[in-house]
C-alpha cells in the first residue's frame, strides 16, 4: 500500500462471514484508518448486518469506530432472501459478543455527505463489501460529495467465469443491480475485485488451524469464522475469502493484476440481473484479474497475528 500515514477509508458491508473477515483485517491493518463503518441488507437483513457491525467492533474493542444503518432494500427491487450461507445470525454462529454501542442515529449516506464534504476531496476511500445500494444513493443524491470519494475499492461481479447466482451474476451485483449500473457509469475511480479472483484466494481448514494456533485473539476469531464457512456448506475442501480481498488489494496492489475493462452492468430480471458486459460503449473501470493468492493468504495471516 502506497500511502506512508495512514489511509481513511469507510468499509460498507453487508456482514456476513467474509464480511467479517475483511472487517477483521482492515481492524488489524494500521496502515487504514477506519472513519466508520455503513452497513446495508445483503446477506441478511440491515437489522443484523447492522447488528454485526457492531459485534465485530465490540470483539475488537474498537467502539470508536461509528456504525451507520444503511439501505434495508435496493433501490428499486424487492432485496434477497437471506443467504443460509451465513447462517441464521449471518456471521456463521460464532462466539461474538453482544454490540456495546448503538449504530449512529444518522442515516448512513448522510454521514457520508457529510464526511466526505469535511474532508479534503480524494482523501477518502469506500471499500464495499456488498450490495451497492448506499454508494449508488450517494451518487443520486449527493453528487457533490460522492465525486469527493478518492476510490471505491468493491467485491463484485464476475467477468470470464460462472457467477455465484446466476451464469453471469454475482450476489452483490445481482442484489441490487440498479445501483451496481449507477455506481459503475458514475465514472468514480473504481476498482471490482470479481469472483475471477476472490475465487483464487481460498481458506483451508488447516489455514484456519494455523491461524487459531497463533493465539491472537484476531486470528483465532478468522479461524473460528472460517470454520462456521465449511459449517454451512458440505463437501467443500476450502471456501473463497471474496471480501478479504477488497482489503487486500487496497494493502497490497502488486499482489494483484489489474486490467481497464470498459463495463456495462445489466439491469435485466431474473439470472442476467447484474451481469457485467465488456462493452465499448460502456465505462472504464478497473478490474481485478489476476493475484497472487499464497502471496495474498500470507499477507493476511501476517496482518491478523501481528496485533
Ligand atoms: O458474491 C460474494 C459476495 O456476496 C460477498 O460480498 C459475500 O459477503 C456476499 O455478500
Ligand atoms: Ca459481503
Amino acid at each position: 500500500m502506497p500511502h506512508s500515514k495512514p489511509r481513511l477509508i469507510v468499509i460498507d458491508t453487508d456482514p456476513g462471514i467474509d464480511d467479517a473477515i475483511g472487517i477483521l483485517l482492515a481492524l488489524a491493518s494500521p496502515e487504514f484508518s477506519i472513519a466508520g463503518m455503513t452497513t446495508v441488507a445483503g446477506n441478511i437483513g440491515i437489522e443484523t448486518t447492522t447488528r454485526n457491525a457492531g459485534r465485530l467492533l465490540a470483539f475488537a474493542g474498537r467502539e470508536d469506530i461509528p456504525v451507520f444503518a444503511g439501505a434495508a432494500t435496493p433501490l428499486s427491487r424487492p432485496g434477497p432472501e437471506p443467504l443460509n450461507l451465513h447462517g441464521k445470525d449471518g456471521i456463521g454462529g460464532v462466539d461474538l459478543p453482544d454490540p456495546t454501542k448503538q449504530p449512529e442515529i444518522q442515516p448512513a449516506v448522510a454521514w457520508l455527505t457529510e464526511l466526505l464534504l469535511s474532508e479534503p476531496a480524494g482523501t477518502i476511500d469506500v471499500l464495499a463489501l456488498g450490495p451497492l445500494t448506499n454508494i449508488a444513493r450517494l451518487i443520486l443524491e449527493k453528487p457533490d460529495a460522492a465525486t469527493r470519494i478518492g476510490r471505491i475499492v468493491a467485491m463484485g461481479g464476475v467477468i470470464h467465469e460462472t457467477g455465484n447466482v446466476g451464469l453471469r451474476s454475482e450476489f452483490n451485483l445481482w442484489a441490487d443491480p440498479e445501483a451496481a449500473a449507477v455506481v459503475v457509469a458514475s465514472g468514480l475511480p473504481l476498482a471490482l475485485v470479481p469472483l475471477d479472483v476472490t475465487r483464487r484466494v481460498r481458506a483451508t481448514r488447516d489455514f484456519a488451524q494455523a491461524l487459531a494456533a497463533s493465539g491472537r485473539p484476531l486470528a483465532a476469531m478468522v479461524a473460528d469464522l472460517i470454520e462456521s464457512y465449511f459449517e454451512t456448506t458440505t463437501h467443500r475442501e476450502s471456501r473463497p475469502l471474496h471480501d478479504p480481498c477488497v482489503m487486500l488489494l487496497a494493502l497490497a496492489p502488486e499482489l494483484f493484476r489489474l486490467e481497464d475493462l470498459r463495463l456495462s452492468v445489466s439491469t435485466g430480471s431474473a439470472e442476467e440481473a447484474g451481469a457485467l458486459t465488456i462493452d465499448e460503449n460502456g465505462t472504464q473501470v478497473q478490474v481485478a484479474m489476476g493475484v497472487d493468492a499464497p502471496a495474498a493468504l500470507d499477507l493476511l495471516v501476517a496482518k491478523l497475528t501481528a496485533i
